[in-house]
């Protein structure tokens, strides 16, 4: 494993209650494209307004609905990587209290094992009708390939279009989901931030709340970010890498 800062392995070994702030870059090491940052990022090729927006929906759903049909798709064709493990084996393993505030709307946190907290962008899973807003229970056709253009399924109750669970640009988050995620920083006392490059609020504003609170956070990203210069330290590794190295380093040698 690679080699854990003395200042992160100290400040976890030290923590009782560790709250993990999530983005994109803990799903990259699963194959799943992270939206900026990274070269390939899916939304290169895709305008985010025209696919994640409530204009974006109403002008063309066919268009947006293809691209959420694939995500769909993707990752659950895609496994969780040892980042998602490691957070899950440092909650089970006793002792200290893990808990998971995401902006990721894959479900690869769940099937390692961890509880989350709070999906602060939605849900990808969580079909709704765009009208009524009755839960879609049915299975949504899934292209093998990705399409440009699907019709979405049709609701049950009133006929209209079914959407993704996930939260629009300029959306109103689910209810309670942020200020879950913002009590989860308040009270812990170690904030890594995962995978985010911190560009999208209030989600980007919870790292610099904890700090103001005298709550260590710490940033695990290969590359630089918006959060960089405002947590306690930075962490240049991927969440794949820098995740089993601290856990191992911690169940190696516990407080
Ligand atoms: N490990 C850790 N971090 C990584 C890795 C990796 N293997 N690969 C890339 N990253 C980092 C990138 O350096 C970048 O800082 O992950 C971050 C991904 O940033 P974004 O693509 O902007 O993803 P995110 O911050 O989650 O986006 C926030 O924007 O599009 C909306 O609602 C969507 O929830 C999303 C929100």
């Amino acid at each position: 494993p690679i080699e854990v800062p003395t200042a992160v392995r100290e400040a976890a070994r030290a923590a009782r209650r560790v709250t993990v702030l999530t983005g994109a870059g803990m799903s990259a090491e699963s194959g799943v494209p992270t939206f900026r940052g990274a070269k390939g990022g899916l939304w290169e090729e895709f305008d985010p307004m025209t696919l994640a927006s409530q204009r974006g929906w109403d002008a063309d759903p066919d268009l947006v609905w293809a691209w959420y049909a694939w995500r769909i798709g993707l990752v659950r064709a895609l496994e969780p990587n040892a980042g998602h493990r490691a957070l899950a084996r440092w909650a089970n393993g006793g002792g200290v209290e893990v808990r998971i505030a995401t902006q990721n709307v894959d479900d690869l946190h769940e099937r390692a094992g961890s509880e989350v907290l709070a999906h602060v962008h939605g849900d990808l899973f969580a079909l709704r009708c765009s009208v009524c807003g009755a839960p879609f229970e049915d299975e949504p056709e899934i292209p093998a390939e990705p399409v440009q253009r699907l019709e979405p399924p049709l609701c049950g109750e009133c006929g209209e279009y079914v959407r993704p669970g996930v939260v629009w640009f300029g959306g109103m988050l689910p209810e309670g989901a942020f200020d879950a995620a913002l009590d989860a920083c308040l009270d812990a006392d170690l904030v890594l931030v995962v995978g985010t490059s911190g560009i999208v609020y209030p989600f980007a504003s919870l790292p610099d709340i904890a700090r103001g609170h005298g709550v260590t956070v710490v940033e695990i990203n290969p590359e630089d970010t918006d959060l960089s210069s405002g947590v306690d330290h930075v962490w240049r590794a991927t969440a794949a890498t820098a995740l089993p190295a601290l856990v191992e380093a911690l169940e190696a040698d516990p407080a």
